[in-house]
């Protein structure tokens, strides 16, 4: 850990805003530990900024769009602060690269997304020359020593650690392995040295990313596969609890599943994006599975850990998705009853195949879809969320929550949020927390008096 560099200097401004995945969250983190030796704080007011950096995401349109009228707004700010510099890294600045900086000419830097490890310098350059540029580069840039630096102690319990990148399936729908590349995993090395870092900055869960984490550790010299990881972190470092998204359900496999039993620190929850609950439609979406498949690893994976959470993505208004295929997609979540789910409507990406399958789906009939399809898992969710009333559960205590001071906010290990009264000093704690009451989207909860933990129990790892 390092302070910044240059102490004796006003500190300069970093705005940061996030769209898109966490994935994204975890570059933009990497940023801001990137930055901090230049003198660079965070600031949460855009209006302050002397940096703006826009981490933007273009798995759907809406979301490109919502970038795009983004930075369409700062040419304001901009304006009036000339010394301002915006640079826009992520998704769509992988995806139009220059034309970005054509289309929006207070935009000062534009960086692919195997570029953030260069932002330092990058940044110092522009602010030297004045000019604008674009950096798309084939491959990671990691400066040396990356991890080593900048990871701060800023009160986060929970922090997101990526351990592969890019994706090698290219689902016909998908823009992701076009803007992140092919698949690529990190050393476990790298990964253990920046989780301990973490964890003498008081982090306390960490969350293992990858577009297809059930691949890590193809390519590397080492063998070790995602279960290996896992075991790996829980027993090598203090971490009280791990979680990880996203997996493909047809690579998930046996040894995964086994460690949702035998991994204590593994939180319960598992994210398994299921996407169509018709055969036809998976296939044309190259999914590499059939509904038959997925509900037999369901149904595995209940028997090993019967009361693992599981939640799901699923597209509706896939080009050519009949009424019977949408319906089997309501039979399939009547079947499993996911504890979330996390739905669109289907949109055109470039590069992405499906964009040139010709029998698309009127944009109404793919709105009711959604509505229907979302009103059903209200329900079920609310359901699930009734169920936990009466029930103990641990919390890791993350701080007061919104609404209140006097109540603290934390997590399951099944994702749910709960809010109860306990004063701060429990924060950083698992704490076994009595549910009272449910609502759609957290829990109410009673602190069991004395009952706080420091991790899992004895003869868990
Ligand atoms: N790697 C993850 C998903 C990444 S994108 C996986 O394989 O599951 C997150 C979600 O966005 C996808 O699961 C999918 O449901 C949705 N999505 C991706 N492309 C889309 C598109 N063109 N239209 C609508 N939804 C899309
Ligand atoms: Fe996209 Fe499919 Fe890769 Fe997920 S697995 S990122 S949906 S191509
Ligand atoms: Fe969006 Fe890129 Fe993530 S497209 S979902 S930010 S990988």
């Amino acid at each position: 850990m390092s302070e910044p560099l240059r102490q004796t200097q006003k500190p300069l401004n970093l705005y940061i805003r996030t769209f898109g995945c966490q994935m994204n969250e975890y570059d933009s983190l990497r940023v801001r530990r990137l930055l901090a030796p230049l003198g660079y704080m965070p600031v949460s007011d855009m209006e302050e900024a002397d940096v703006i950096f826009l981490n933007t995401c273009s798995v759907r349109d809406k979301a490109e769009q919502k970038v795009h009228s983004f930075i369409g707004s700062l040419r304001r700010l901009k304006a009036k602060k000339p010394s301002l510099k915006i640079v826009a890294g992520g998704c769509v600045a992988q995806q139009l690269g220059e034309k970005l900086l054509d289309r929006f000419d207070h935009l000062d830097l534009v960086l692919g997304t195997r570029a953030v490890g260069s932002i330092a310098r990058l940044l110092e350059k522009i602010n030297e020359t004045g000019g604008r540029a674009a950096c798309l580069p084939d491959t990671d840039t990691r400066e040396p020593g990356e991890d080593d630096r900048g990871i701060f102690a800023d009160g986060s319990l929970t922090a997101p650690v990526t351990v592969m990148q890019g994706c090698n399936n290219f689902c016909t729908y998908c823009i992701v392995p076009y803007v992140r590349g092919r698949e690529r995993s990190r050393p476990y090395p790298d990964i253990l040295r920046e989780i301990r870092l973490l964890e003498a900055a008081g982090v306390r869960e960490v969350l293992l990313l990858g577009q297809n984490v059930n691949s890590y550790g193809r390519g590397l010299d080492e063998k070790i596969t995602f279960a290996d990881l896992i075991r790996r972190i829980a027993e090598e470092t203090g971490m009280l609890r791990i979680r990880f998204t996203t997996s493909h359900p047809k690579d998930l496999t046996e040894e995964l599943m086994r460690c949702f039993a035998q991994v204590g620190k593994l939180c319960k929850h598992l994210h398994l994006p299921v996407q169509s609950g018709s055969d036809r439609v998976l296939a044309r979406m190259g999914r590499g599975y059939t509904v038959a498949h997925y509900l037999e690893k369901v149904g595995r994976l209940r028997e090993m850990c019967p009361e693992i959470a599981l939640t799901s993505d699923v597209i509706v208004g896939f080009p050519g998705e009949t009424e019977e295929d949408f319906r089997k997609t309501m039979d399939l979540l009547e079947q499993v009853r996911f504890d979330n789910l996390f739905s669109f409507r289907y949109s055109d990406r470039p590069h992405a195949r499906a964009a040139s399958f010709t029998d698309k789906v009127e944009p109404e009939t793919g709105a009711r879809r959604l509505v229907e399809l979302q009103g059903f898992q209200a329900a079920v969710s609310m359901e699930k969320n009734l169920a936990e009333v009466g029930r103990v559960r641990e919390v890791l205590v993350e701080g007061p929550s919104k609404t209140s001071e006097a109540r603290m906010t934390g997590r399951t290990s099944h994702n749910r949020i709960v809010n109860f009264e306990a004063s701060p000093g429990i924060c950083g704690q698992i704490a076994r927390v009595k549910i009272t009451g449910a609502y759609s989207h957290s829990l109410k909860g009673l602190l069991l008096a004395g009952a706080s933990e420091g991790g899992p129990q004895p003869g868990e790892n």
